[in-house]
């Protein structure tokens, strides 16, 4: 269920990052507590939705706020513009309760986190955490250059020398991350940050056991080999089935029957539009499941997943 917040706060944490903390509207009523690497749907008042990471980590109690921290983005849909223009101190808006894609595995007491840019917000909630917890972490930020590195003063409060900066500005390029992943054997690895540092870690960890790395995008990875063919789709409780031709997604065809189902993102990143899968083979686009999730072939997101061939039958 959606609810109701006011802005409460608004600060500038970096060259062109702001932050923003969420209260209840209705003084009465009590935040969700949530663990390190949850987000939230902020519903913004240009009517679209966009998912933010909690910078905070509040897993036993109620929080008096939601805070989460945004970058300007230049190419930016809406979603950054308007958290930077358009909200101020007392606006209104409505936030979903938090969910979390990211989470961390407590089994991971060493533990290296490794921030791009604004991708900085799950992994200081997780720093919090993992302090906390007596782990064993060390931080390594990167960004354009030190000024666009949000909650700074924070990390370095927080970890002392278990944080290491690279400034792209000062180190004359970005980091190399196949090189920082060979110096050390941490048991957890988690990242967030640009497609291009994700890709290089993905890349120079593909031979690491699964479940060791674990990573979020903030934009949805694409297959530019990834073909799109026509097939059919069956909705198990409505007793509807249509085609779903190669322009469209199931999300876009379920949405033509009239039928309800939540989305937000739609580009795979999200959660929100995931859907059981009784029967059929899914082609997996998004960002959202692990190899290890995708390969029990049980559910999809409806914005992006295909068929890997043949007629898909919905729980819904
Ligand atoms: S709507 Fe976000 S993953 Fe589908």
């Amino acid at each position: 269920m959606p609810v109701s917040v006011k802005v409460v706060g608004k600060f500038a944490m970096a060259r062109d990052v702001v932050a923003l903390r969420l209260a209840p509207q209705d003084s009465t009523q009590k935040l969700e507590a949530f663990p390190a690497g949850s987000h939230l749907d902020l519903h913004l008042p240009n009517g679209i939705i966009r998912q933010y990471s909690l910078t905070q980590h509040n897993p036993q109690s109620a929080p008096a706020y939601y805070e989460v921290a945004v970058a300007r983005d230049a190419k930016s849909r809406g979603g950054s513009t308007a958290v930077h223009d358009t909200l101020r101190v007392g606006s209104l808006l409505q936030v979903s309760a938090p969910r979390n894609l990211f989470a961390l595995d407590p089994a991971h007491r060493q533990v290296l986190l490794l921030a791009g840019g604004i991708g900085v917000t799950p992994l200081y909630a997780m720093a919090q955490a993992l302090v906390a917890s007596g782990a064993d972490v060390e931080m390594v930020f990167c960004a354009r250059s030190v000024s666009r590195m949000a909650y700074l003063d924070e990390l370095k409060q927080l970890l002392g020398p278990r944080l290491r900066l690279h400034a792209d500005d000062e180190a004359g390029g970005p980091l190399d991350v196949a090189q920082l992943l060979a110096e050390h054997k941490w048991q957890g690895v988690y990242a967030c940050g640009p497609a291009p540092m994700l890709d290089a870690i993905q890349a120079a960890t593909a031979s690491w056991p699964a479940g060791q790395v674990h990573m979020e995008r903030f934009t949805a990875s694409v297959d530019p080999d990834a073909v799109s063919e026509a097939f059919e789709v069956e909705l198990s409780a409505s007793g509807l089935s249509a085609e779903v031709q190669a322009h469209e997604s199931i999300l876009d065809v379920i949405e033509r029957l009239g039928v309800a189902h939540p989305y937000a993102c739609r580009e795979g990143l999200c959660g929100t539009c995931e859907c059981k899968v009784l029967s059929g083979a899914i082609d997996h686009r998004c960002s959202v499941l692990t190899q290890a999730e995708k390969d029990t072939q049980s559910s999809m997101m409806l914005c992006v997943s295909r068929s890997a061939g043949g007629k898909l039958v919905l729980e819904l």
